[in-house]
């Protein structure tokens, strides 16, 4: 049977800060997709959240892009902003950046990750949600679960996926995307996908038979905007087992703490923590960023499940190194590499700050005539 899963969040505003999704904005997203399954619209969903990141989980099977279940997710989102706006939480709407739907979300703000599928008799997967970060934090984990032998097996003891995987990368300034191949071509994949900020896996492609292995969210909001509005917190679906990623190979892959930029202001690199859905706001300095992943089983298009899969001490020492690594990262305050480089910051005084000191800026030849009259030697404190 074809079915969908499509995950789709967004930040409607948060309580006290951005940290937190409120429980009520939840109930109200939750009338809106409770009322689209009792029409068919969707076959069934599942509501959650990442820090301030309100996360759609639905099933269906009506494809990608579809208009009716894109139209569902818009109406719980603004369902969930009039909550917002009612209690006054902090950045009601935030992402919401049209005030009329039309068609389907894209380009309208909320971040999206569909899996249409073909479903195996048993069809396992996981979804991965991260706050205070960008699509291209999935790079790393990606390439690790689809294409590096120290962190998957199968690669070398499954056939099918022996034969390996494609990726397909998006270069999300360009809007042009490129396929490469692994193991053939992984340099090459590297040399693109190590800059996330610009290059984001979308889609891996079991080679064997082209199947569909996982699904990235590309959107970045700022990209659409043209401004700072918001965050780019991504979603990531993966296909597991029996020729793909093993539930815990996919795991294995978040099992060290790497950076990710997208903290405190979107403009601070700090390291991914996985964590479960109780641990899922961001405190500390706004974060760490964190990160939740759910385990489902998809069948005839209805979702069993989750398993909150790392609600578990084996990543216990996980979030130990990121809890270090957040006090390593933070004492360099507003020094790079803790601060992003400017062309990357979501909103800063950077271009403003240099601006007004244009004037105050000397040519070093200037500088060398000036001495003299500059430094006295009162200035000096000679006298
Ligand atoms: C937003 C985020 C936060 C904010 C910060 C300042 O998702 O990550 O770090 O950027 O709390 O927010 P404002 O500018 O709204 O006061
Ligand atoms: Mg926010
Ligand atoms: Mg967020």
């Amino acid at each position: 049977m074809r079915s969908t899963v499509s995950v789709i969040k967004a930040d409607i505003g948060s309580l006290a800060g951005h940290h937190v999704v409120h429980p009520d904005t939840m109930a109200a997203a939750n009338r809106v997709l409770a009322e689209a399954k009792r029409q068919g619209i969707i076959l069934d969903y599942y509501i959650t959240n990442v820090g301030d990141d309100l996360e759609l989980i639905m099933s269906h099977t009506r494809g990608e892009l579809d208009t009716k279940v894109h139209e569902t997710a818009w109406d719980a989102f603004k369902e969930a902003t009039k909550v917002s706006k009612e209690l006054g939480l902090y950045a009601a709407g935030q992402d919401l950046l049209s005030d009329s739907f039309s068609g389907n979300l894209k380009g309208m703000g909320p971040g999206m990750a569909e899996l249409d599928i073909e479903e195996r008799p048993s069809e396992p997967i996981a979804i991965f949600m991260a706050d205070k970060t960008e699509p291209g934090a999935f790079n790393l984990p990606l390439y690790k679960m689809f294409a590096d032998p120290f962190n998957t097996a199968g690669l070398v003891i499954d056939p099918t996926m022996n034969e390996g995987f494609k990726f397909e990368v998006l270069d999300v300034y360009e809007g042009q995307s490129v396929i490469l191949n692994s193991p053939e071509e992984i340099y090459s994949l590297l040399g693109l996908i190590g800059t996330p900020a610009r290059y984001v896996i979308r889609r891996v492609y079991r080679k064997a038979d082209n199947m569909l292995g996982s699904v990235t969210s590309i959107e970045r909001l700022n990209l659409i905007a043209g401004k700072y509005v918001g965050k780019d917190d991504p979603v990531l679906i993966v296909r597991l087992q029996h020729g793909f990623p093993a539930l815990g190979e996919a795991l294995e892959a978040f099992s060290f703490p790497y950076l990710v930029p997208g903290w405190m202001r979107g403009s601070h690199y700090g390291p991914i923590m996985p964590v479960s859905q109780r641990d899922a706001k961001a405190t500390r300095f706004d974060g760490p960023p964190r990160l939740i992943g759910l385990g489902f089983n998809v069948k005839n298009g209805r979702l069993t499940g989750p398993s909150d899969l790392f609600d578990d001490p084996a990543f216990d020492e996980t979030r130990r190194m990121a809890a270090m690594i957040t006090d390593y990262m933070r004492r360099h305050g507003p020094f790079m590499p803790h601060r992003l480089e400017p062309t990357e910051m979501e909103y800063t005084t950077l271009p403003t700050l240099i601006e007004k000191l244009k004037p105050r800026f000397k040519k070093e030849e200037d500088v060398a005539k000036a001495k003299p009259s500059v430094y006295t030697s009162k200035d000096q404190g000679m006298d």
